[in-house]
Parts: C-alpha cells; sequence; structure tokens
C-alpha cells in the first residue's frame, strides 16, 4: 500500500530557487557518479526529468535498474509500483529510492490483496477457480504480483496486454483481469472477444454485482480500477479534434475508456507514443490522450509538428507530480552523507513470487 509517511524535508529544501536547486542536483550527481542511476518515467516534471539517466516507461525502466548491475543506489523518479518493480528485478546490492513517499498511483492502490482473494473464493463458489488465470497490470503492488506469480499467472504491461490476455486464455478458461477495467477491456476488444464475454467485476458488490449464469459465460473478468488521470479523456474530446480538423491524428494510453481507444486512430503505451510521433513526417497534427506533463515534452522535443493535448483541460498525475527537485536533491544528500532515506524494499517472500509473475510475461 502506498500511503506511507514522508517527513517534512523543510524550508531548506521547498523554498530553494529553482535554479539553485537545479546546480546543486548536477553536483550531487556527479559526487555519485560511479553508484548512482538516476530514473524518471516519461510523466515526470521536466525540472526532474532532465536529470534523468534513463528515461522510459515502467517496465523498461525496471529493466534498466536491473541491467545496470554496477549501480548501487537506483533513485526513481516515478511512482511507488515502479520502484517495487525495480526492487523486485534487482540484484541484492542494489538499493531503490523513491525520493517523496507520497508519490502512488491510485489505480495500483485500486485492487488490494485480500480483496483479490476475497473475489477468487466467491468466483470458486460458481466455477472452477483453477481455471480462472490472473493477469495484472504491472501498476499494482507487488503483493498482487506476488498473488498471481503463485496462482500461475502473469504481469503485463499497456505494450504487451493483448499478447498476454492470449496467452492466459490459453492456458485457462477465463482471465481474471485486473486493476485496470480499460486496459483490459481494450486488450479483449483488440483480440476479438465479444462484448458478452467480458463482465465486470464491481468491488463491495456480492459476486462483483454479477449473475453466476453470466460468470460461467464469460472469458475475461476486469476488476473495476481506473486511471484517474486517463478518465477524463472522453469520445466528445475525440469528435470534437475531428470535427474542427480532419486531418488530425488522435494518440491515446489504453488506459482511455473504450469509447475513446475505439475511435482513436492509434493507441499505446508512453513509449509507443513518443515513437509514433518522432516517427510521424514534419507538420503532422496530433491530438494526443495521455498525461499532460508528456504531451508538453512532445510539443518542445518536436516543434516540427502540431501537437496538442486531446482534452481542453490539463490531464496531471498529481502522484507523478509530487516527484519535485527539492525532493530529488533532499535524497541525494541524504545518500552522499551515507544515509538511506525512502528505501523501497519488497520482503523477499512476496518478491520471490512476483518474480515469477514478472519472468512469465517476459517469456511470453
Ligand atoms: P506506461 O507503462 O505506458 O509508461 O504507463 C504507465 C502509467 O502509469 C500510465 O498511466
Ligand atoms: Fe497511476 Fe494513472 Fe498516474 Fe499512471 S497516470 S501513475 S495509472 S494515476
Amino acid at each position: 500500500m502506498t500511503s506511507l509517511v514522508q517527513v517534512d524535508i523543510g524550508a531548506a529544501y521547498l523554498e530553494q530557487a529553482e535554479d539553485t536547486l537545479h546546480r546543486r542536483i548536477l553536483s550531487r550527481k556527479e559526487e555519485l557518479a560511479d553508484r548512482l542511476l538516476l530514473l524518471a518515467h516519461h510523466y515526470q516534471q521536466e525540472a526532474v526529468f532532465r536529470h534523468a539517466d534513463a528515461t522510459g516507461d515502467s517496465l523498461k525502466l525496471a529493466r534498466i535498474a536491473a541491467e545496470n548491475r554496477e549501480k548501487s543506489l537506483i533513485v526513481f523518479c516515478g511512482v511507488h509500483f515502479m520502484a517495487e518493480s525495480a526492487d523486485i528485478l534487482t540484484n541484492e546490492g542494489q538499493r531503490v529510492f523513491l525520493p517523496d513517499l507520497r508519490a502512488g498511483c491510485p489505480m495500483a492502490d485500486m485492487a488490494t490483496r485480500p480483496e483479490v482473494e476475497w473475489a477468487f473464493a466467491e468466483l470458486g463458489q460458481v466455477i472452477d477457480a483453477d481455471g480462472l488465470v490472473p493477469v495484472t497490470y504491472v501498476n499494482s503492488s507487488a503483493a498482487i504480483k506476488a498473488l498471481v506469480g503463485e496462482r500461475g499467472g502473469s504481469v503485463c504491461t499497456s505494450s504487451n496486454a493483448e499478447r498476454v490476455l492470449q496467452w492466459a486464455l490459453a492456458k485457462g478458461e477465463r482471465v481474471f483481469f485486473f486493476p485496470d477495467e480499460h486496459l483490459g477491456r481494450n486488450s479483449a476488444a483488440a483480440i476479438g472477444l465479444a462484448e458478452a464475454e467480458v463482465i465486470l467485476w464491481r468491488r463491495g458488490r456480492p459476486l462483483g454485482g454479477n449473475d453466476p449464469e453470466a460468470v460461467k459465460r464469460a472469458r475475461v473478468i476486469l476488476w473495476d480500477g481506473y486511471c484517474t488521470v486517463h478518465m477524463q479523456f472522453s469520445a466528445a474530446h475525440v469528435e470534437a479534434w475531428r470535427a474542427r480538423d480532419p486531418r488530425v491524428r488522435i494518440i491515446v494510453h489504453p488506459e482511455c475508456r473504450r469509447e475513446v481507444v475505439s475511435r482513436a486512430d492509434q493507441y499505446g503505451s508512453t513509449e509507443a507514443i513518443i515513437k509514433a510521433i518522432e516517427q510521424a513526417p514534419p507538420g503532422s497534427k496530433w491530438a494526443v490522450g495521455t498525461e499532460i506533463n508528456l504531451v508538453r515534452r512532445l510539443q518542445a522535443r518536436h516543434p516540427e509538428q502540431d501537437i496538442h493535448s486531446l482534452s481542453p483541460f490539463q490531464c496531471l498525475c498529481s502522484t507523478m507530480y509530487r516527484i519535485k527537485p527539492a525532493y530529488l536533491l533532499w535524497i541525494l544528500d541524504h545518500l552522499a552523507a551515507g544515509r538511506e532515506v525512502n528505501r523501497i524494499t519488497v520482503p523477499a517472500v512476496t518478491a520471490a513470487s512476483a518474480r515469477l509473475a514478472l519472468e512469465r510475461m517476459l517469456a511470453i
């Protein structure tokens, strides 16, 4: 769970001017260069992102951490589940730190291990729970990944969810997909499942709000989690852009609702969105349905293209935004002084099971 307590870092950091913070971060980075690997997710604000040694989507960053065995200090500028994944995939000599412990992912927190275990038990009264293969989006806690590993399931990311879903459907009779309803629904549609084969598990209702016959007919059962940022995009936004300029290309993240993804020209992970725009001919016009810091960065880096947010409002991931330069400097100062603060550790037993689920995905 990500409601961890972040200590007050004090006015000496919080009231520091931006350029002073910038200079001090650069000098700490130089001092720690042999041991430090600073990773940043694409949704990080520019003042943090510019200090990254490597950037990427959630899984790519965990892999980079694991590949750089000589780096013992991994400072993860992203959210809690990403730092956990990095800790699971790295070795004993590597330690992972999150600059602000309040940087959680609300969607990941929407599925807890006790809730999912309860759902499995309830479903087991209607169907054979052994034929129900769990698939968890990487945006989930280590405890959820461990449960999935123990039950023979796999992790997936926004770039391989369709492939993992196909694998799981071939392995068992049904798939239990969590925590993101929308990634699950979009992936099920992409592999050709009919709407009637996909049902929603609503937390807090008996049998997830389904009747037993619907559960027996289902091929995919979706948890009712969602991303508050991507829920802000709607079909009306897509239609408004189409009416304004028929040349516009709409590209969105698959955490958006079905009504948005089905109307878009393209969808994909943050890496896939970046690649599509990088490879487009100059003068292309885009409306992008994802977090605003990434959209702004694309605008700044591709002045040859005409890039807009799909929504007229600022769709900001406020938990990612908690990682500010002041917190980054604070953690680097502590590490330089040999003090460990905000270390993210996954207990060994949990990590072993979660690793199974991650490794299954890598093998698929
Ligand atoms: P990516 O893995 O596509 O970067 O997405 C992570 C995320 O949290 C999207 O909201
Ligand atoms: Fe979680 Fe959504 Fe933020 Fe991604 S954008 S970290 S899914 S809340």
